[in-house]
């Protein structure tokens, strides 16, 4: 089971929890405002975006090379930038949080 605190564009918190799927497919389904997962998490959209805490960048890991490709044409992107549908909800997130990208 991991802990996953997602911050919105209106700064507002919301901690969920999930233990399977990805972190899109959590924020998805809990209706978080900013997270689209257009592409049913394939990373093809960019709809996921997030910025992970700084401090926690080491527990998430950095986005791979797809998805930098995929986040190279936003320009909000940032080396603390994932596609949340790329990161696995598991025990080693658990206390993660993302700042959902505009
Ligand atoms: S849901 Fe489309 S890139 Fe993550």
């Amino acid at each position: 089971m991991a802990k996953v605190t997602f911050i919105t564009a209106d700064d507002e918190q919301i901690t969920l929890e999930g233990d399977s799927g990805s972190v899109m497919e959590l924020a998805v389904q809990n209706d978080v405002a900013g997270i689209d997962g257009d592409c049913g998490g394939v990373c093809s959209c960019a709809t996921c975006h997030v910025h992970v805490a700084p401090e926690h960048l080491a527990k998430v890991g950095s986005a791979s090379e797809i998805e930098q490709d995929m986040l190279e044409l936003d320009d909000n992107a940032n080396e603390y930038s994932r596609l949340c549908c790329q990161i696995e909800l598991n025990e080693q997130i658990d206390g993660v949080i993302l700042r959902v990208a505009q």
